[in-house]
């Protein structure tokens, strides 16, 4: 899908260049990063640059190779052939963005071996045929590295092909101004939730599985927006989202009330 306006996307560090210079060579790219922290948007904001169709698939347990690849399925009594996002995006050389591999199994993802090397191209093993990728075709895959991921059963041969691009949460600066524009809340708003957020993640033995993610001070930003004072927008879209475990929602909230003004 081509978007007509660009997606908004504050560059960070050299993650721009890198992509580019990646996408020129046809080399596929390893986003790392935690949870929401821009890694689908960027990958938006590169497909509209590169004028490149972008297709996405979100990774879960239950993927199959087919689920990727195609299948065949009955319409009306004849059976036809179904392509995959994999496979149209082989063949019409777009971006493939496999996004959160994390749960993915390794039998789904051999497909991408193929395509990621030297080779690059799709066996589709039930049309019994071998798609060269189209000029443009480019694999893009995203993890969490805390989690155990389906990349490290990548062979070294084929993980060495990919460009990494690490991506974490932006510096104040950029949340700032990224979580005031997407809420559409004021600078003075923005840069309280960033800071609430900055204290979580540098709490020291955090029992938190995930800390507070850029997307998740959007979505607290967004009930500001909707009129919300800041302490339920932060007790329902941050504390008890973070947390089921009561002596650390407690916790928590007594740290949101050292961040926060007084009311
Ligand atoms: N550098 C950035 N520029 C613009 N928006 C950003 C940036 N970093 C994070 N975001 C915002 O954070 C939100 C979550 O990002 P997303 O790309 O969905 O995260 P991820 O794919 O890493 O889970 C998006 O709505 C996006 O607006
Ligand atoms: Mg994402």
């Amino acid at each position: 899908m081509l978007t007509l306006q660009a997606p908004f996307y504050r560059a960070v560090n050299d993650e721009v260049e890198v992509f580019h210079a990646a996408a020129r060579r046809g080399a596929p790219v390893l986003l790392k990063g935690p949870t929401g922290c821009g890694k689908t948007r960027f990958v938006e904001a590169m497909a509209h640059e590169l004028g490149r169709d972008l297709i996405t698939v979100a990774g879960h347990e239950d993927m199959t190779s087919a689920d990727l690849v195609g299948r065949f399925l009955l319409k009306g009594g004849e059976t036809v052939w179904v392509d995959g996002p994999l496979t149209r995006a082989v063949r019409e050389g777009a971006i493939f963005y496999l996004d959160e591999v994390v749960e993915a199994r390794q039998d789904t993802t051999v497909v991408i071996h193929p395509l990621a090397d030297h080779r690059r191209e799709l066996p589709v093993d039930r049309l019994g045929i071998t798609l060269p990728a189209a000029e443009g075709f480019q694999l893009v895959i995203s993890y969490n590295p805390g989690y155990q991921s389906v990349l490290k059963s990548l062979k070294e041969s084929t993980r060495q092909r990919f460009i990494a691009i690490e991506l974490g949460f932006p510096p104040p600066d950029v949340e700032r101004e990224v979580v005031a524009r997407e809420a559409g809340v004021d600078p003075s708003t923005a840069d309280i939730l960033v800071r609430l957020a900055n204290t979580i993640r540098n709490l020291d033995g955090s029992p938190l599985r995930e800390v507070a993610s850029t997307r998740m001070l959007i979505l607290t930003a967004g009930l500001v927006a909707e009129g919300l004072n800041l302490r339920s927008a932060v007790q329902a879209a941050m504390v008890l989202v973070l947390s089921d475990d009561a002596d650390v929602v407690r916790a928590l909230g007594e740290l949101v009330d050292a961040v926060l003004p007084r009311a």
